[in-house]
């Protein structure tokens, strides 16, 4: 016997395969289509790359740092899919002898997570192709997942559900509407946030479903190990920030001055901090999500950890 509400996410759950199926893309055929990288086009825009606030550049350099930021953004997605996949198989179980709608549900956003991370990794490849030699994304997505799966599960869910949320964000505001971006680094994001917009329902679906599971003290608990996770995503930016800045010195042609060099290392890790952390904090929906389980005071806690990072 089921409730209304299990009713309910079965449902939503069920509109979720319908659509998985019903846009379901194939890696070769319909995002690559044997095209290659044009590097005379810019990949991440500047909404999210901020390149147009560094003033000293030239438009061929800020065309070259819009790359290299694209190039990482591609590889960041392709790390923190590791462990959100992970999670997402580890919660299936729960259905295993229930709802075998929630059940298919899990696995195709499982199935879509794994393509993903082929995609970016073959997407790191083919910008190696034909950019400049001494790019480096040294993070292991293993490591990374079992550091961030080390954490609980609400803690692990509300930075899954704030990852999913600004995926789709970042297409609809920044990715779609700018044009003369690569077609191809476009059609990438474009496939991708497809399969992801399932994938934030189902986030929040299972993030609303655990929290109704956990006590006063896990939940406590889970507010304060999704600030440890946002503190480690910023270690991760603070590290790529600083890897990113020396390729583009060591690569875009000409010698940087000191202060330049240091302007445009400050400039990638705003750039960073706003695409992995602020505009997934912001987001709204996600607002709304949160207050809806924690307290005014668990809530004061993220944002006072936020602002230690700006
Ligand atoms: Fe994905
Ligand atoms: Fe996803």
């Amino acid at each position: 016997m089921i409730n209304n509400e299990e009713a309910v996410n079965s449902a939503r759950f069920a509109k979720c395969i319908a659509t998985s199926k019903r846009i379901n893309w194939d890696l070769e055929d319909d995002v690559i289509q044997g095209r290659i990288f044009d590097i005379s086009h810019k990949f991440l825009p500047d909404g999210l790359s901020k390149v147009e606030e560094i003033s000293f550049l030239s438009e061929s350099e800020k065309r070259f740092l819009s790359q290299i930021q694209g190039r990482t953004y591609a590889n960041i997605f392709g790390l923190v899919e590791r462990f959100i996949n992970t999670k997402m198989l580890e919660l299936g179980q729960d259905y295993q002898f229930g709802d075998q709608v929630a059940l298919e549900a899990l696995l195709r956003f499982s199935t879509e997570e794994i393509k993903h991370q082929e995609l970016f990794k073959k997407i790191d490849k083919m910008c190696g192709e034909v950019m400049p030699d001494g790019y480096d994304f040294s993070f292991d997505s293993n490591e990374v997942a079992k550091a961030v799966l080390s954490k609980n599960t609400w803690a692990v869910l509300a930075l899954t559900l704030d990852i999913e949320l600004f995926t789709q964000l970042h297409y609809r505001e920044s990715i779609e509407p700018t044009k003369n971006l690569s077609p191809l680094w476009k059609d990438v994001f474009l496939y991708h946030w497809k399969e992801e917009s399932q994938h934030a329902i189902i986030d929040e679906l299972e993030f609303i479903r655990h929290d109704s599971e956990v006590s006063v003290q896990e939940r406590d608990l889970g507010v304060s190990e999704f600030i440890e996770l946002v503190g480690a995503v910023d270690g991760i930016l603070q590290h790529q920030s600083a890897s990113d800045a020396f390729y583009f010195a060591a690569a875009c042609g000409r010698k940087l001055t000191e202060q330049e060099s240091s302007e445009v290392q400050r400039s990638i890790l705003a750039a960073y901090r706003h695409q992995y952390i602020f505009s997934g904090a912001g987001h709204p929906h996600f607002g709304k999500v949160l207050s809806s389980m924690i307290t005014t005071e668990q809530m004061g806690r993220i944002q006072t950890a936020l602002e230690s990072i700006k």
